[in-house]
């Protein structure tokens, strides 16, 4: 018998329903005992983001996290998740060389995972490998915007929506057509996401996309206040949790080496 047995998990038909009715929540995990936290607080997608590259490795960037980092990070969180559904992100140089490469990578993370999704950055130039994807019975989460995977041919990370709203425009309908169950939009202006999710029919979720998304997704090292290299606008902290960890740290170590810790009930005595 299952240790999750009462516990429904949230599925892909769920989530393409919640459009106009329900927010939906996002955000991202990377290991068990973080994924256990998001998962009870009732957040309905969880991501194993590739910006786990710089919150966990602490790259410069997300363009050189493995597949096999992914796979990982994918495991550990899949252990501690009874409701959530759960989406892997793609990272740069997995799904970009050719559509078989693409199909390959993506259906190696959901068999060694068992993940429910994959999340690719890109917009109309993968359409045809998101329609390959679906029709092998891949669930795909598209992301366009202000895509981490491109800094380098953006010129850094730019808000987007300026002057290219057509083509976020065209970009998120290609999408929709090749099948994607919903759609992040990244750092887009508040103005153009609203259109773009009001003329879908899958839902969008934004990260620095405004108000009027179907639903958000967070960094948890953000959302927390546990990362501090970068501290964009969007995203808001819901604690300062650096502090209160290095309060914590400190303290453990002003007490070690004052003899306070440990006490006697932190001992065996017999
Ligand atoms: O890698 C990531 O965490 C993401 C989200 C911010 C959407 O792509």
């Amino acid at each position: 018998m299952s240790k999750f047995k009462d516990i429904k998990k949230v599925t892909v038909n769920q989530i393409k329903n919640m459009k106009h009715k329900e927010k939906i929540v996002s955000l991202t995990a990377y290991d068990y005992t973080s994924a256990k936290i998001v998962d009870e607080a009732g957040v309905d997608i969880i991501l194993v983001g590739d910006s786990l590259g710089m919150v966990v490795a602490g790259y410069e960037n997300t363009l050189s996290v493995t597949l096999e980092q992914i796979i990982l990070h994918c495991q550990y969180v899949k252990r501690a998740v009874k409701r959530g559904f759960l989406v892997a992100d793609i990272p740069f140089g997995y799904f970009q060389v050719s559509i078989e490469d693409g199909v390959k990578n993506c259906i190696r993370v959901i068999k060694e995972t068992g993940f429910e999704a994959v999340k690719l950055e890109g917009g109309s130039e993968i359409a045809p490998l998101v329609e390959r994807l679906v029709s092998a019975g891949v669930n795909v989460m598209g992301h366009i915007g202000l895509m981490p995977q491109m800094v380098n041919t953006m010129g850094g990370y730019k808000i987007q929506g300026r002057t290219n709203q057509d083509k976020l425009m065209e970009d998120a309908l290609a999408l929709e057509k090749a099948g994607v169950f919903s759609i992040v939009l990244e750092g887009v202006v508040e103005g153009v996401a609203k259109k773009i999710t009001e003329k879908l029919t899958v839902p969008t979720i934004g990260i620095g996309a405004g108000r009027y998304c179907d639903g958000q997704i967070l960094v948890f090292h953000d959302l927390l206040g546990l990362y501090d290299d970068i501290t964009p606008k969007f995203a808001k902290r819901y604690c300062n949790g650096r502090e209160v960890f290095l309060n914590a740290v400190n303290n453990y170590v002003r007490e070690t080496k004052e003899s306070i810790f440990p006490e006697e009930k932190h001992a065996f005595l017999e």
